[in-house]
């Protein structure tokens, strides 16, 4: 029987959402979204939910009235480092690491991830493929920009505009092989970690280490919520009353 893992980031601040509160714990129909995060999940042998230090006893006591078998540890100061943490608790507690065990990352931030894209990714997976993404084709056209000579320069200089056809918008929950994904973190958890030098997502170690990653559809309705408007639609999808 293949043990299947999650690893669950929530260690975030939500600073573009801007509520006075880390993102996980702000409430979309009176529930905080680390618990919609924790129900949408599918069955699995273990969770590790990444949270912010300050907050561990209150992400704890969280996790622990969801009925899921989980563990809360600090994260870090960047998502990178938050799934790093994860993992290496994660590999602790699962001692010995057996070849196919599989591990989800999935952002508690895409709490109404369908269970179908959950399926698509173990399906990938258990097809031979050794690290999958959800994805969406994209619908702005997205072009590279050099970076700022300066702070106040009020442009930014347009150096590429890749053919949208092969652009994908990519999602989570991302799988991969456990004993896979726990080494190339610690490959590359050597690298300073601020927000903007650390990878983005667990695929582009793969990437980095010239390792083949695959795509299976995503899904609309497992948007992260990001901004305020990003909010107020899933206040607007998840309230018993409209
Ligand atoms: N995350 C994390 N540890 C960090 C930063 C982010 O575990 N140091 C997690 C978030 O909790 C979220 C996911 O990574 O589930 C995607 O991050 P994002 O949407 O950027 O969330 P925040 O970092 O909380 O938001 P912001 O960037 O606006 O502060
Ligand atoms: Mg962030």
């Amino acid at each position: 029987m293949v043990r299947l893992f999650v690893v669950l980031t929530a260690a975030g601040s939500g600073t573009r959402l801007g509520c006075d509160m880390p993102k996980a714990l702000v409430p979309v129909a009176h529930r905080p979204l680390l618990e919609w995060a924790l129900k949408g999940l599918p069955s699995c042998d273990f969770v590790v939910v990444s949270a912010p230090p300050a907050q561990r006893d209150r992400f704890q006591s969280e996790v622990s009235g969801c009925g899921v078998p989980a563990a809360v540890v600090p994260g870090g100061s960047s998502r990178q480092g938050s799934v790093a943490a994860a993992i290496r608790a994660l590999v602790n507690m699962v001692d010995p690491v057996q070849e196919d065990d599989l591990v989800l990352v999935h952002d508690a931030a895409r709490p109404f991830t369908p269970p179908a894209v959950f399926d698509r990714v173990v399906a990938a997976l258990q097809d031979g493929h050794r690290a999958v993404v959800p994805a969406l084709p994209v619908t702005d056209t997205i072009k590279v920009v050099a970076a700022r000579t300066h702070p106040d320069e009020p442009v930014e200089v347009v150096t590429a505009t890749p053919n949208r056809a092969t652009l994908r918008a990519i999602q989570t929950p991302q799988g991969f092989y456990l004993h896979e994904l726990a080494a190339l973190h610690e490959r590359f958890a050597e690298q300073s970690l601020t927000e903007s030098t650390a990878f983005s997502d667990d695929a582009a170690l793969y990437e980095a280490a010239n390792l083949p990653v695959v795509t299976v559809d995503g899904d609309r309705s497992a948007y992260k919520i990001t901004t305020p408007a990003d909010l107020a639609l899933a206040e607007f999808q998840h309230s018993p009353h409209h």
